[in-house]
């Protein structure tokens, strides 16, 4: 054990949960929270996808982050105290420590185990760095870090296009959040993947070795899991395309034949062929994130371009 290591366990109430899923499954389309993808099983397949040919985001974002490491923390300063909604395996933010120097680090995800074990093997390779792990759903408590949180001018970094899950609104309500926690001397650094050919992002989302519909089968199995349902996985097709007018993947589960399925003690019927959208996966042009950021109160400080502009990670400064 470090003593350069602190974790903390952010219960959420499982009631909230089960409210949530049940209004979403009683919608048009019908939905799940997409937190429900991420459990070990769902983390282990994204680790999958992520090194299939189809999925690029995560190697452009990955080189983007190794190649630019040193411009990067010229743009974002030295000496701060890192923020990471969804860490998952705490892998990204390795390819910036050298360069960065970061006083410490917080990684934050639902998923707690995997948390705890990452963050705790990072601080016992990095005895200068001071690591607070909050397992937590960020979402519903983000605000309940501040206390936890060691000194140091804060800096969000959200990586992997995770922003692109929310509606342009909810992602400016969120970075607006960040925004808030981080202070007038805070920063974010954030990668987000970007509109190119419809081919291209849409295949992206529907690999050859099936990895992302089972990614999005999982949340099924989760759901029952964690709500008593009786889902079954088998009874769905993952569907997945790109959407231009809203510049967005959309990631569906299709029934293929009528059911009813029991969960959180209620029964919700699927006819054959009606859908449970699952998730959003926004696009940006690198303009039109920095126009959403700014209305959340950031202004732009340094920009890093993939190939083809394919993925951008941009910096921000509290406006
Ligand atoms: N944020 C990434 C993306 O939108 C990762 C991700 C979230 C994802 N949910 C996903 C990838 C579902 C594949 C399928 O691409």
């Amino acid at each position: 054990m470090t003593d350069n290591f602190r974790f903390h366990l952010i219960p959420a109430s499982p009631t909230d949960l089960a409210a949530e899923a049940l209004a979403g499954l009683r919608a048009r389309p019908k939905r799940l929270p997409c937190k429900l993808f991420y459990d070990e099983a769902g983390l282990a397949l994204f680790e999958a996808i992520c090194a299939t040919p189809e999925y690029d985001l995560c190697r452009n974002e990955t080189a983007l982050l190794r190649t630019q490491a040193a411009s990067i923390a010229d743009a974002v300063g030295r000496g701060a105290c890192l923020v990471e909604p969804g860490a998952g395996g705490c892998e990204k933010v390795g390819l910036l420590l050298d360069a960065l120097a970061p006083a410490a680090y917080a990684p934050l995800d639902i998923a707690g185990e995997s948390l705890e074990r990452a963050a705790q093997a990072l601080a016992a390779r990095r005895p200068g760095l001071r690591v607070t792990a909050c397992a937590m759903d960020f979402l519903a408590d983000l605000e309940r870090i501040a206390p936890l949180l060691p000194d140091g001018r804060r800096v969000f970094f959200y990586p992997g296009s995770s922003i692109g899950n929310f509606t342009p609104e909810e992602a400016i309500a969120l970075l607006a959040r960040f925004r808030r926690l981080a202070g007038t001397d805070g920063g974010l650094l954030i990668g987000f993947d970007c509109k190119k050919h419809p081919g291209r992002i849409s295949r992206a989302y529907n690999d050859e070795q099936g990895l992302t519909a089972r990614f999005n089968l999982n949340l099924l199995g989760h759901a029952n899991r964690l709500l008593d349902g009786n889902f079954d996985p088998g009874g769905f097709a993952h569907h997945a395309f790109y959407e231009p007018v809203e510049g967005r993947i959309e990631m569906h589960l299709v029934s293929l034949r009528d059911q009813t399925v029991r969960i959180a003690g209620d029964e919700i019927s699927f006819p054959r062929g009606e859908t449970l959208h699952t998730e959003n996966s926004y696009k940006y042009l690198p303009g039109e994130f920095a126009a959403l950021a700014g209305a959340a109160g950031w202004a732009p400080a340094g920009e890093w371009l993939a190939e083809e502009a394919a993925f951008a990670v941009q910096h921000f400064r509290a406006a």
